[in-house]
């Protein structure tokens, strides 16, 4: 499986305001936004692209379109709908799954609660997006779902991920490119990134 850490000076610039304990609601909610755009910008990087022809003011020009049936991002809720609008902002055209998973605080097992997806998932390559990959269940639960769809083409984008998490999806699911724009120490006996941000889904809808 490939990971791709990705260290570009601004997004690494937002991930340390967000992880700040000072940083509000309304900051981490835009910064989420705009760090998921930066990393969209680097996980599409490889979308194929086919030759069209068409005529500019000056002459006829051949370019390059995305080809096919473009994309489609998948959320877990609910911390993933934070991340969904700066990818919108990109990728206009794509559309929008949900996964409702949370875990049980006891047993950090993904308990699944929602479930809805475009009826031409299956042609469409799925980016996932969690801004946390720490155990890696929900994750990893998430692939699985997708998959059982008929989806080929599955990355996942999560902001922080646990060394624990990383390892979970490269055994579970070795077929799909991880990006993550850090890669942190450990969990804590909680299930909790260290030093991570906290709760991610608590710090975008204010719920703590
Ligand atoms: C958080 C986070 C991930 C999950 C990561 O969600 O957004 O979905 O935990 O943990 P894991 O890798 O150990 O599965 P949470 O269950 O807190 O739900 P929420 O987004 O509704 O707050
Ligand atoms: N979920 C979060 O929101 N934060 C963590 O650190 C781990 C799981």
């Amino acid at each position: 499986m490939a990971v791709h850490v990705l260290d570009h000076p601004l997004l690494q610039h937002k991930l340390a305001i967000l992880r700040d304990e000072n940083t509000s609601v309304k900051e981490f909610r835009e910064l989420v936004s705009e760090i998921a755009t930066l990393m969209c910008y680097e996980a599409t990087r490889d979308l194929p692209v086919e030759q069209v022809e068409i005529q500019t003011l000056v002459s006829k020009a051949t370019v390059n379109k995305i080809a096919g049936k473009k994309m489609a991002v998948v959320p877990i809720l609910r911390a993933g709908l934070g991340m969904v609008d700066g990818i919108v902002t990109l990728v206009p055209a794509c559309k929008v799954g949900h996964i409702g998973l949370y875990r049980n605080p006891e047993t950090l097992e993904p308990v699944e609660y929602y479930c809805k997806m475009p009826n031409d998932i299956a042609s469409r390559e799925v980016l996932i997006v969690d801004p946390m990959l720490a155990t890696g269940g929900s994750a990893t639960a998430a692939i699985q779902f997708i998959k059982n769809y008929g989806c080929k083409n599955i990355k996942l984008m999560c902001i922080i991920a646990a060394p624990e998490g990383v390892k979970r999806i490269e055994e579970d699911h070795p077929d799909v490119e991880l990006y993550v724009a850090a890669v942190d120490e450990k969990l804590n006996d909680h299930g909790y990134i260290v030093p991570g941000l906290g709760d991610a889904g608590d710090r975008i809808f204010g719920t703590k």
